[in-house]
């Protein structure tokens, strides 16, 4: 049996969501379930059809409707929230910003006709390679406002994982910072981004850059501009355009099974009706709460629960620049304390990292304004749980545990955190309106097994940017939503994630793709070839394990070793670097020359390494055995 935490009474009472029959009356009418959801939402055309599922798995969403997402985060909200913070910023260095609703208007409407002037139009792209100030959100509510679209790059990523990016959503312009702040140090984006662009800058016309950090860039003459140049003479009085509820909002490039990221397209309507109600009844969001999440834009929970979903309900988001533990653990506890934060969304690596230091900065701060805690990115263990529980909820705040994707756009299995009872380590049933099986490999319904989701949902997904048939081969078998991950679905209907089920890793909540990581080793003249696994680990989830095969004649060494880790940290991002890096002089491979990574996974997981019949060189199991 497992542990059943109820949540508590008070928060019940209170709770946005308080009828478990709400189950029960998406479960007949989901399309009724939906159409509800979207008349939260202003609408300057209603729709036609809720759902349009003639061409599936394209699906479409309120069907001739006109919508635009950046209305409804921001001039909807005026008059009554006029004077309300939307955004609360503290900087890495201590410095503070808060920016009302009408300021936000403001600022976003600046930003938009600075893209127009700049010549933006309908349907462009826009990348914002940017950390997390707030002009980024800003940015990407400008975009919006005239229908153009963004693609927002992580920050910590390389100049030649940006230079992919850009190369694949060919943006008319780019936004970047001169530095980001980041445990003290500068992250040098300007100059990330001019070594991207001559790779990849084909399309690229213009470039603004946010001066942030103060240090030294080039302009390059008749492309760059400072952001303040730029929106000089640019007007406050920008409408956000009516488009279609199928307009694109944003690419958000993942990785997936192959070295090539995936651009993962969202849509205006669809996807706000989605992240709006998510955010409403998941995180219970109140006129009065001070909200923070985490999670940093440049991935898919920052858009989804930093941006679009909380700014739709009229919160007031807090964001932070910098570490969690810059300049000392204590930062995120004074933070909660300083701005009374009611509901705190993070990651379990966060939460694991916070734990092994025994839980005393948390402790040093008085917490008590805490009412909701939340969960996402990777599988939460139980005893972590139960620390983020206690420690730091104080025993009085329920802990949603959220599964989701870049892909789901939303939160898809969670609890109702005044509905259902909290399992420790069981992220809980299917969301309203969403159907999700676990199943076997001939697809029939089982209690272990893949993670499907059977029917469509608003936040889903349209497409990947440019490539419909990847779109089909990678998620769909028929109709049904495969999502890579496994899971375990208990008697009473409960979903335990158990992780990827592919050749994806998940560290410190990042996904990577093996072959990534793999294309970058090999991208070093000393390899010959490469395989990567993951390992368990007790902070990050998951650790990265490389083997690698040298080229003739180079010898192994420590210092290789350490090169080769910086090279892939160089090559993608420091959030890729391998954690260990072991010389092996083949890897297990099949007789057609694959390699058996299923092999390597179990050796290192310590498991049943299972059939080998297909295997050509049995040694080469025993090597990597003894390597790792
Ligand atoms: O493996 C699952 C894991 O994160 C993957 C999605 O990664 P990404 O697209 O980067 O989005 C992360 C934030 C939504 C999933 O396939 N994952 C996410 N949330 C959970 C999770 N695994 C277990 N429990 C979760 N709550």
């Amino acid at each position: 049996m497992w542990l059943k935490i109820l949540p508590d009474r008070e928060f019940v009472e209170n709770a946005n969501v308080r009828d478990a029959d709400v189950y029960e009356r998406a479960a007949s009418k989901p399309l009724e379930f939906w159409s509800e959801a979207a008349e939260r939402l202003h609408w300057f055309r209603g729709w036609k059809e809720v759902l349009d599922s003639s061409r599936a798995p394209f699906y479409r969403w309120f069907t001739e409707g006109e919508i635009n997402i950046s209305y409804n985060c921001i001039d909807r909200h005026l008059g009554e929230r006029s004077s309300k913070p939307a955004l609360l910023w503290e900087g890495e260095d201590g410095s503070r910003r808060v920016l009302s609703y009408s300021e936000l208007h403001r600022e976003v409407c600046i930003t938009a006709d600075m893209l127009r002037g700049l010549g933006v139009e309908r349907g462009d792209r826009v990348v914002l390679y940017m950390g997390m100030v707030p002009e980024l959100p800003v940015s990407m509510l400008a975009c919006a406002r005239i229908g153009a679209v963004h693609s927002v790059v992580f920050g910590g990523f390389s100049p030649r994982a940006l230079a992919d990016r850009i190369q694949d959503a060919e943006p008319k312009v780019v936004v970047t910072q001169d530095g980001a702040f980041r445990r003290g140090k500068v992250v040098p984006l300007k100059q990330n981004l001019d070594e991207a662009l001559e790779h990849a800058g084909g399309s690229v016309e213009r470039v603004v850059v946010l001066e942030r950090a103060g240090n030294e860039v080039e302009m390059k003459e008749h492309r760059d501009l400072t952001w303040r140049e730029a929106r000089r003479h640019c007007t406050a009085k920008v409408e956000a355009v009516p488009l279609d509820s199928e307009h694109p909002l944003f690419i958000l490039y993942t990785s997936g099974t192959t070295g090539k990221p995936k651009g993962v397209l969202h849509v205006h309507g669809g996807y706000n009706v989605g992240v709006h109600l998510t955010a409403s009844w998941v995180f219970d969001l109140k006129e009065e709460d001070v909200y923070w999440c985490t999670a940093d834009i440049g991935w898919i929970t920052g858009h989804s629960y930093v941006v679009y979903g909380p700014l739709s309900n009229g919160a007031s988001v807090l964001m932070y620049e910098g570490a969690p533990d810059y300049p000392s653990p204590e930062r995120w506890w004074e933070i909660i304390e300083r701005y009374g934060v009611t509901v705190f969304y993070t990651a379990p690596t966060a939460i694991r990292f916070f734990m092994k230091l025994g839980g005393e900065p948390a402790k040093r701060h008085n917490l008590s304004s805490l009412r909701l805690l939340g969960s996402v990115g990777e599988p939460i263990n139980p005893k972590a749980w139960l620390w983020y529980y206690e420690a730091v909820g104080g025993r009085r705040c329920p802990v949603v545990d959220t599964w989701w994707q870049t892909e789901t756009g939303m939160v898809m299995i969670t609890t109702l955190p005044g509905v259902d009872a909290m399992k420790p380590g069981c992220a809980g049933r299917p969301f309203p309106g969403v159907k999700a099986m676990v199943v076997d490999e001939s697809m029939k319904p089982a209690t272990r097994g893949e993670l499907v989701i059977t029917t469509p949902w608003p936040a889903m997904l349209r497409t990947l940017w440019r490539n419909e048939e990847r779109y089909l081969k990678t998620y769909f078998r028929g109709e049904v939503y495969v999502t890579g991950d496994g899971a375990r679905v208990d008697e009473e209907g409960d979903f335990w994630i158990l992780g990827r089920v592919d050749d994806v890793l998940n560290v410190s909540g990042h996904r990577l793709g093996t072959a990534e990581l793999e294309s970058a080793l090999v991208s070093h003249p000393s390899v010959a070839e490469a395989a990567v696994v993951g390992r368990e680990h007790e902070v990050k989830g998951q650790a990265i394990v490389a083997f690698v095969v040298l080229r003739d004649g180079i010898k192994p060494s420590e210092e290789l070793i350490q090169e080769l880790r910086a090279h892939v940290a160089r090559e993608i991002s420091p959030i890729a670097r391998p954690d260990e890096v072991y010389f092996v002089s083949r890897l297990p491979k099949t007789r057609s020359g694959k390699i058996m990574r299923r092999v390597m996974r179990a050796i290192e997981q310590g498991a049943e390494i299972g059939d080998l019949s297909t295997l050509e060189d049995v040694s080469a199991v025993e090597e990597v055995r003894r390597a790792g």
